[in-house]
């Protein structure tokens, strides 16, 4: 089966073609991230315009990489939530669209169930159950994952999501948005134990996160410096405090991992979204796993931010066993990832 997956929930148009038997055949991704750059964060209605500008331009850019025509498409996925309302509307009407002009099936996709498949895009694809952690800039949690569809949350961000408080933490220190990235790189140069931060809840038991007070105990630190600006002291102290909190993050989330692989007594452990893309993440969940005899599974780096492939894959899964969307185009903004339903192999549901 061969499937064009769609995402536009918030700054990426994202275009993939997946085929069941040989895998990603081709994906193109735009980036909006210098539109939104210039206000700090994305603007809703500006990503909405931009994701119709791009949509069909990419989509045929998708499909000629593949070397298919659109007649040989069996299926269409798109990312109905969680989302921008608006820019979840642009993809999943073009997707929806081309789907009932194709005369082929349509299926609505979970965008964090697209992170959380996403791994399964690489040659090394981890088997069911695992644990998951999915980290990106809008969701942290934990899910227990039994199946395709079978997901339980085991905790979550009571407040700031980990990706949205490396990003508000980078704006503090001046870098552009989103500085996720950019702080992750600054850490590189700097002594992760120069500034002692908070391990937020972690002396508490469960497997709820909350980012919110290390963000700002960062911020009271980086106003209290004395260091002047422009003077390397002060580019140093950037580094130290980038690092320190990095490292604080990255503390906080395996050692919830930790708990959520002995708690639910398993050995896979898949670290997916935006912030998996981070090497100190990924070096540190690699030794946990290690130490519990488990292993632990990512997406390469360039499917751990919003894309299409996941979408595409996600999609084929689930119109493989049968499911699929009506012409009526419902996209959830807020979309709980347990409403979604189960699949079992190769059987319509
Ligand atoms: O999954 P994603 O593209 O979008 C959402 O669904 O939210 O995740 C984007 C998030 C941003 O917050 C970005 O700063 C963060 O992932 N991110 C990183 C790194 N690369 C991207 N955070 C830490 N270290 C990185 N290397
Ligand atoms: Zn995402």
């Amino acid at each position: 089966m061969i499937v064009l997956g769609c995402e536009t929930s918030c700054d990426e148009t994202g275009l993939a073609v997946y085929d069941t038997n040989l895998g990603l055949r081709a994906h193109a991704l735009y980036s909006q991230v210098d539109l939104h750059a210039l206000y700090g964060g994305v603007v809703p209605e500006l990503a909405s315009r931009d994701h119709i500008r791009r949509l069909l331009p990419l989509m045929r850019h998708v499909l000629a990489d593949a070397q298919l025509d659109t007649h040989e498409l069996d299926g269409v996925a798109y990312t109905a939530g969680p989302g921008l309302a608006g820019a979840l509307m642009t993809g999943a009407l073009a997707a929806r669209a081309l789907a009932w002009s194709l005369g082929c099936p349509a299926l609505a996709v979970h965008h964090m169930e697209g992170h959380l498949l996403a791994p399964m895009l690489e040659n090394h694809a981890p088997d069911f159950p695992f644990v998951c952690l999915l980290v990106s800039g809008g969701h942290t949690m934990l899910v227990r994952v039994d199946t395709l569809g079978v997901y339980r949350v085991l905790g979550e961000s009571i407040d700031d999501a980990a990706g949205e408080a490396f990003d508000k933490t980078a704006k503090m220190l001046g870098l552009a948005y989103p500085g996720g990235a950019r702080l992750a790189e600054l850490a590189v140069a700097g002594d992760a134990e120069a500034i002692a931060l908070p391990r937020p809840m972690l002396n508490r038991p469960g497997l709820d996160f909350s980012f919110s007070g290390l963000k700002t105990a960062a911020i009271t630190r980086f106003k209290a410096s004395n260091t002047t600006p422009g003077t390397a002291a002060h580019m140093q102290f950037v580094c130290d405090l980038a690092a320190s909190f990095e490292a604080a993050v990255v503390d906080t989330l395996l050692t919830k991992c930790r708990r959520a692989l002995q708690q639910e007594r398993l050995m896979r452990l898949v670290i997916s979204g935006g912030v998996s893309a981070n090497i100190n993440l990924r070096e540190a969940a690699d030794k946990l796993c290690v130490e519990l005899g488990g292993e632990a599974f990512y997406p390469s780096l360039e499917f751990c931010t919003d894309n299409g492939a996941m979408i595409a894959l996600a999609g084929a899964r689930r119109l493989l066993a049968g499911q699929s969307s009506g012409l009526e185009v419902a996209i959830r903004p807020r979309w709980p990832l347990q409403e979604l339903s189960a699949v079992t192999a190769n059987q319509p549901v």
